[in-house]
């Protein structure tokens, strides 16, 4: 009974010390080619830390060298033993994958491929391999952190652009002073390999230019400068077709395709993230931005209606009951009594509109104190009004108001203007806000990007057009040619305030960490805002804009006479009221006189 406790606890013991060749024991041989493998992966773990282990294969149906180790990693371990996993695992990028022989890796899911393909991986040799074949072999299914032993624990590593694309390694030097680590940076350097990437050519992301030293092709703005500087830092080379032609669009969707097809490394182009995209075929974003409308500046208010809206009818109001005040203050002080009081010396009083007017009147020979006092007030009160209203209309004359803006999708259905859309972004920002837009009122729809586009370059007034706050920077800096600013950037309305751009890329592609690297780099170095920055004047460089005035001009300086038609309808209609009276006035007196003669 204690014998057998015993033998439970050393039984347990052992296999938490992992005295695991104590059960089953193996050859000197084997046991110093699993030293060498410790001292290996101790090597790797030193040069970055492993979270997980993945093991693919099993050697003849039973447990490779590597199974053997397990015990003493003490780390997660994955066993593949088919060689392909069977679901999606998100595999994290700090695994390290142990493969049994050189056919072990069999992996069919492409959501793990494409997970491990950054993963380190240590194979082991069979004695037939040679490390030439296998890195060969590794390169071309993309994945190039490969290194590998042999039986005899000899180490190699795969290099790729080199004559000789593999190396062999000490094991015994130390790593810390050995220059030359397991795994590398493989596209560090290119040494002048071949990026296939093609510019959209939609200005100002991309444009194309002739070299003005070699001659050849090449490609210039914000996004594609990016490209550019990502070919020159791997030492890598980016040839463009020579049959490509000048500011002929071939459409984002045409290189995403293209990516999509491994038949591009970079699309130099950008694709909006809106949420439903596939990020396997997106780098990390480049740049967010915000998607609203720009809006033709409203129309200044004619001349001819400036009359109209200087009388404030308050104001008036406040006028008139100032008239009718100071003209029983002028009747009452006359003699100081309500004598003269009557309807028609309230209304018509002449001296009181006189002086609220600004013009001259006769006083009585000897006026009152009370009299002096009352026209001062009045002599104020004209000189004010007078000149508020010259300085009023003097101001609206030379600096017309404008009409009234847009604040809301409504205003714009209700507006003289027509939305321009572009077929497919409608479809995008249906799906999205869960808006219908096709039904809406007064909607152009562009089935082509570039008649878009050219409609929207040329400023044309007759539409409300959908911008990003990117492209819009350069119609600003376009404008300050203008002679008046034609359109302005709509912060109240927007599809979205918050869209990330990223770079179409190959799904598989093996330098995706370095380039997405290099994005942050960039943004960390100020050069991407600087390229956006200037990217009008690019635009200006490579010939893609014109710096025509597109401002609408339909506000000229000068004051015509059918500006001033309402004036002289209001001074006819009032000479015909005066004539009118005057009439009335005649024919009353001869009436009274007629009358009076009867009565003699
Ligand atoms: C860049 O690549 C070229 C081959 O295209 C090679 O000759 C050159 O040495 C490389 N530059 C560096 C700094 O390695
Ligand atoms: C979209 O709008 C319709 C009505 O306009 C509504 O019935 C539907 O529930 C909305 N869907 C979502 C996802 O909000
Ligand atoms: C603006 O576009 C409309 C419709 O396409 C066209 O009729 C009009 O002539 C254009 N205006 C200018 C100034 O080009
Ligand atoms: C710029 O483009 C216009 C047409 O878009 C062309 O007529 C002109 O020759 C070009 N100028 C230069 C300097 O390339």
């Amino acid at each position: 009974m204690r014998l057998y406790i015993i033998f439970i606890l050393v039984s347990g013991l052992c296999h938490n010390l992992q005295c695991i060749q104590l059960g089953n024991p193996t050859d000197p041989i084997d046991l110093q080619l699993q030293e060498k493998l410790l001292k290996i992966l101790e090597r790797i773990r030193l040069e970055r830390n492993y979270d997980t282990i993945v093991i693919y294969g099993q050697s003849g149906g039973e447990d490779c060298l590597f199974h053997e180790l397990l015990p003493k990693l003490q780390l997660p371990t994955v066993l593949l033993t088919k060689g392909s996993s069977l679901s999606d695992w998100s595999f994290s990028s700090d695994s390290l994958l142990l493969c049994c022989d050189s056919k072990a890796e069999q992996e069919q899911n492409t959501r793990s491929l494409l997970r491990l393909q950054q993963a380190r991986r240590l194979v082991y040799l069979e004695s037939e391999m040679q490390p030439q074949w296998l890195c060969e072999d590794y390169f071309e299914r993309e994945q190039h952190n490969v290194a590998m032993m042999n039986a005899q624990g000899d180490l190699f590593s795969c290099r790729l652009f080199q004559e000789i694309n593999h190396v062999q390694l000490d094991i015994n030097s130390d790593s810390k002073y050995n220059s030359d680590s397991i795994y590398v940076q493989q596209f560090r350097n290119m040494k002048g390999a071949v990026i296939r990437s093609e510019p959209d050519q939609l200005a100002p992301r991309s444009m194309l230019y002739h070299d003005p030293v070699t001659g050849n092709i090449k490609m210039g703005g914000y996004v594609a400068n990016l490209v550019n500087t990502f070919v020159e830092r791997v030492n890598a080379t980016l040839p463009l077709r020579d049959d490509l032609k000048f500011g002929e669009n071939y459409g984002l969707f045409d290189l995403i395709k293209r990516t999509h097809h491994n038949q591009l490394d970079i699309a130099t182009s950008l694709l909006g993230i809106f949420g439903d995209e596939n990020l396997d075929y997106v780098s990390y974003p480049y740049y967010s931005t915000s998607y609203c409308f720009m809006l033709p500046v409203p129309a200044k208010l004619p001349y001819n209606q400036i009359y109209t809206i200087i009388v404030d009818p308050p104001v008036l109001g406040i006028i008139m009951v100032l008239f009718v005040i100071l003209s029983l203050l002028l009747i009452y002080s006359q003699e100081l009594s309500w004598r003269q009081l009557s309807l028609a010396n309230v209304v018509l009083n002449d001296r009181s509109l006189r002086g609220l007017l600004g013009q001259s009147f006769i006083l009585s020979d000897n006026p009152s104190r009370h009299m002096k006092a009352i026209c001062l007030i009045l002599f104020f009160a004209g000189l004010m009004i007078t000149t508020m209203y010259q300085a009023y209309l003097q101001t609206l004359y030379t600096s017309p108001p404008l009409e009234e803006m847009l604040h809301s999708f409504e205003d714009f259905q209700n507006s003289r203007y027509k939305i321009a859309l572009w077929r497919y972004e409608m479809e995008k920002v249906e799906s999205i806000s869960n808006v219908s837009l096709s039904t809406a009122r007064n909607i152009a729809i562009f089935d082509l990007y570039t008649d878009f586009i050219k409609i929207r370059d040329t400023f044309n007034a007759s539409f409300i057009y959908t911008v990003s706050k990117q492209r819009w920077r350069t119609y600003a800096e376009q404008q300050k040619s203008f002679k008046e600013q034609a359109f302005y950037y709509s912060d109240d309305v927007c599809f979205s305030r918050f869209v990330l751009f990223g770079f179409p890329l190959r799904r598989h592609l093996p330098y995706r960490q370095q380039f997405e690297q290099h994005i942050l780099h960039m943004h960390a170095f100020g050069l991407t805002q600087f390229w956006i920055s200037r990217s009008f004047y690019d635009m200006v460089h490579f010939n893609t804009t014109t710096l025509k005035d597109y401002s609408n001009t339909r506000m000229h300086g000068a004051v015509f006479l059918r500006d001033l038609v309402y004036i002289f309808e209001f001074y006819a209609a009032f000479h015909l009221l005066a004539c009118f009276c005057f009439a009335i006035e005649c024919f009353w007196a001869r009436f009274r006189r007629t009358v009076a003669i009867k009565n003699v």
